[in-house]
């Protein structure tokens, strides 16, 4: 079956086949045309051109002047959590920070307690009412992270639901593993013991499974130490699981360093980033992953996104979709707050969202941007007058079409 998509006033995020992830100025130059058709062929791109020199098609589908762009690449979620935390909400409107709410028990740890009484099934459900927003809104790659469960029995459920979330839903999924992410309830304390809990049980447990792709820790202040991440993404590493650290989101915590020495695919929030960091970064093959929704919703500080590009790294921007602390999964909104809060062009933001992202997921080679081959994960907008418009009209619901290997999906 050939679908082509005809009638594109704007083709944006095409990309030459074999380019991994665009660095510093070359996110500037991810590829756009003006007016243009993409064809589709058994769920994969097979070719993208101007008008006038259109294939022949089973199918054609008018994009109606909008832009085609390629799906988003969300590399950095939680969207298998029970519930909501909008309580917490409250009190940081009412003057707590996120740290204060999290020492007093509350905060990844109340979200625990509910996903322990939870069941798998309902999970499930709930994490795919997630799924359907997020594809809607134009997310066709998304990495899910465990780290709500903080005991062995449960970091299994979790990953098992993100493992059905796979199966069952188009689209692509990369599962971690992050029983780092807070020290369990009953370990407070025993942090040391913890820790070896993750390393002896946990991750043998998970890796018998095949359950995880990745090992994530938060490595920050009041949460893992570098001493402690390094055990266990060497640990993870003897299992086959490639590290994505939380890092520098609370304090220079030295995470980015790390993520860095060990070759971790991502180091993700990076809000505290000075000159350290980006010299850490530049030339590594660790991609620096930014989280404008965190910073947004808790009013901390933004990563310093714009001294990054123009150091020559390349960002991605993902949603860190996840209760406490940015409850979205909008990587529209993402793109405008890179643009409006971190001082990125709108095409740079497009790259860092698709392509960078999908690097951030090891999935560059079959997604993130419009290139003969990829599979076809494509988004087509409304009618607008140019690419800077996308995150320019940062709340108005332009995504009009999902397509996901090919088949388009429901909307909201
Ligand atoms: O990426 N920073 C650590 N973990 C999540 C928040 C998780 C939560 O508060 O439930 C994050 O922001
Ligand atoms: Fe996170």
């Amino acid at each position: 079956m050939r679908l082509l998509i005809d009638n594109a006033a704007l083709v944006a995020g095409i990309a030459p086949a074999g380019v991994p992830r665009l660095c510093g100025a070359q996110m500037e130059r991810f590829g756009v045309m003006e007016r243009g058709w993409v064809l589709v062929e058994s769920g994969r791109i097979a070719g993208v051109g101007e008008p006038g020199r259109e294939p022949r098609a089973d199918r054609v589908l008018d994009a109606g002047g909008g832009a085609v762009l390629p799906a988003f690449c969300d590399s950095h979620t939680h969207i298998v959590y029970a519930g909501s935390r909008e309580g917490e909400f409250m009190d940081k409107i009412r003057g707590l920070s996120y740290e204060q709410i999290a020492a007093r028990g509350g905060g990844i740890l109340n979200s625990v307690d509910l996903l322990r009484r939870t069941s798998e099934e309902e999970l499930y459900r709930q994490a795919m009412e997630r799924v359907g927003e997020m594809t809607a809104f134009g997310t066709g790659c998304a990495e899910i992270k465990s780290g709500y469960g903080l005991s062995t029995r449960d970091e299994v459920k979790m990953l098992r639901v993100i493992a059905r979330i796979a199966e069952s839903s188009p689209m692509k999924v990369r599962a971690t593993f992050l029983g780092a992410h807070a020290v369990a309830r009953e370990y407070r304390g025993r942090q040391e013991e913890y820790v070896e809990l993750v390393c002896r049980e946990m991750i043998p447990a998970v890796a018998a499974e095949g359950l995880a792709d990745f090992v994530d820790v938060f490595c920050d202040r009041g949460f893992f130490t570098v001493e402690q991440t390094r055990r266990i993404v060497e640990t993870g590493a003897r299992y086959g699981m490639r590290a994505k650290i939380h890092a520098n989101e609370l304090d220079f915590s030295g995470g980015v360093q790390l993520g860095v020495a060990c070759g971790a695919l991502s180091v993700d929030h990076l809000e505290r980033s000075g000159e350290a960091e980006i010299a850490a970064l530049a030339g590594s093959q660790t991609v620096p992953t930014l989280l404008p929704g965190a910073s947004f919703f808790l009013g901390m500080p933004y990563a310093p996104a714009r001294e990054m590009i123009d150091a020559g790294l390349g960002v991605a921007l993902a949603s860190d979709y996840n209760p406490g602390s940015s409850p979205s999964g909008n990587m529209r909104m993402v793109m405008s707050l890179g643009c409006i809060a971190m001082r990125m062009t709108a095409r740079e933001a497009l790259a860092a969202a698709t392509l960078n992202g999908a690097c951030a997921m090891d999935l560059s080679d079959e997604y993130g941007s419009i290139t003969p081959g990829k599979v076809a994960n494509l988004v087509i907008t409304k009618p607008v007058p140019s690419l800077d418009y996308i995150p320019y009209a940062y709340s108005s619901p332009l995504v009009r079409r999902v397509l996901l290997r090919g088949v388009e999906q429901p909307g909201l």
